[in-house]
């Protein structure tokens, strides 16, 4: 139910809903990682109940892949999409030239490369998301397993010539074993604080054997869609330099709610 929703995921809510219109029939439509993505998958799914919707999803984890399964999505690969329409994903924040940090729920790389594929990548968030400079969300860079504590290393040295407030690397972990990615990497978390130029950041980064990619997003989001605990969506648009405002309407006993 809705009213034992936080406002918080009301808040996602709304914006993976606002965002399900973004989907048309014949689309391939990359699927995001995370809490707000979920909802946008059971959005879609019920769209495909109730609507007759068809699209195919490529999801960006095994998690949403499962949940697409679960919803009835028809899911393929990238592989089999080749490119894709959109790809609708969330985000641990965005900025005001829409670029963003990803990969608090692991999934950065895949995302990443799902995003890169796509005519459009449209975020998803609620509106404390939203930052003047990214970096007080640790970001996630994903690396190889092999000489992990060496690329650790590596990477703190690196950030001393870059312009950021912090450069302590963490491994991140799941319970006392070191969290596994898809790809069966790991994750550093960078705490970084704030980012003076996160182009730069980006790219060095990258460059230091070891890393795989890391969850800075630079110049890949065209849209956000602004979640908030009342309801009220805004929908900004970096290329055509837009920004609209919508009410989403949802009743208590909406479906989706209540196998959560
Ligand atoms: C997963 C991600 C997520 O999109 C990001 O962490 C936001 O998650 P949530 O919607 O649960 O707040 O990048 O790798």
């Amino acid at each position: 139910m809705t009213g034992e929703l936080s406002p918080i995921d009301k808040a996602k809510f709304v914006a993976a809903k606002r965002a399900a219109d973004f989907v048309e029939d014949g689309m391939r439509v990359g699927l995001g990682t995370g809490s707000t993505a979920a909802w946008l998958v059971r959005c879609l799914g019920e769209k495909v109940r109730d609507e007759g919707l068809r699209f195919r999803g490529i999801p960006t984890s095994t998690r949403t892949a499962q949940l697409a399964r679960e919803m009835g999505i028809e899911v393929i690969s990238l592989d089999e999409a080749k490119w894709l329409d959109v790809t609708i994903d969330g985000a641990d924040e965005f900025d005001a030239d829409l670029n963003l940090i990803k990969g608090g729920g692991g999934a950065l790389l895949q995302e990443k490369i799902v995003a890169t594929a796509s005519d459009q990548m449209v975020v998803i968030a609620d509106a404390a998301k939203e930052v003047e400079h990214l970096g007080a969300f640790p970001l996630p860079i994903e690396v190889i397993p092999f000489g992990w504590q060496t690329t650790q290393a590596l990477v703190e040295e690196t950030l001393v010539a870059l312009d950021v407030m912090g450069r302590k690397a963490t491994l991140r972990m799941n319970g006392d074993a070191p969290f596994v990615t898809d790809e069966c990497n790991h994750i550093l978390d960078l705490h970084l604080g704030r980012i003076g130029n996160a182009r730069q950041v980006a790219m060095v980064i990258n460059q230091i054997p070891g890393v795989v990619e890391n969850g800075l997003f630079i110049d890949i989001c065209d849209q956000v869609v602004i979640g908030f605990g009342d309801g009220r969506v805004e929908v900004r648009d970096i290329n055509a330099g837009t920004v609209s405002e919508d009410q989403i309407e949802f009743a208590d006993d909406e479906n989706m709610f209540q196998d959560l």
